[in-house]
């Protein structure tokens, strides 16, 4: 298995910085990127960060995850989250670890967002800490 970390990110994640900031914070993805490769070198493990606003490429990228021997995959699926039994049945289908990660807190928004496919499958959930889920996720992955 090797050190690297997928960490992957779903529809309208490109746009953080500028989108709804007071309920997904200032950073953009690019400076969660930087905050992750710095705990990432003190973990001991490296990051391969991506984005897609479409579904196909997030269950691609899971399946690359697992024939990369990745050590695991940070997951924020964004809306098709709370959508996409395809992305159930890709996490499902590989032993690679999954984390769940969310900038905002689901269970506090609106009632369609309490629902998660990505949650029913994947080994845990980071929450609600906004670009420091992220961190949260990556240092629960170095103890897996
Ligand atoms: C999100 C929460 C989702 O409900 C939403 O659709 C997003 C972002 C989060 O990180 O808080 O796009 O995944």
């Amino acid at each position: 298995m090797s050190t690297i970390v997928y960490v992957l990110n779903g529809p309208n994640l490109n746009l953080l910085g500028m989108r709804e900031p007071e309920i997904y914070g200032h950073d953009t993805l690019d400076d969660i990127a930087g905050m992750l490769e710095d705990r990432a070198r003190e973990l001991g493990l490296e990051i391969d960060l991506r984005q897609s606003n479409h579904e196909g490429h997030l269950i691609d990228w899971l399946h690359e995850a697992q024939s990369a021997g990745a050590h695991a995959v940070l997951l924020n699926a964004g809306a098709f989250t709370h959508t996409s039994i395809a992305l159930y049945d890709a996490i499902k289908s590989i032993r690679t670890p999954v984390i769940e990660v969310h900038l905002s807190n689901p269970h506090r928004r609106e009632e369609f967002r309490h629902l998660s496919w990505v949650g029913k499958a994947a080994l845990g959930t980071v929450a609600g800490f906004g670009a420091n889920s992220y961190v949260v996720a990556l240092e629960a992955a170095a103890r897996l």
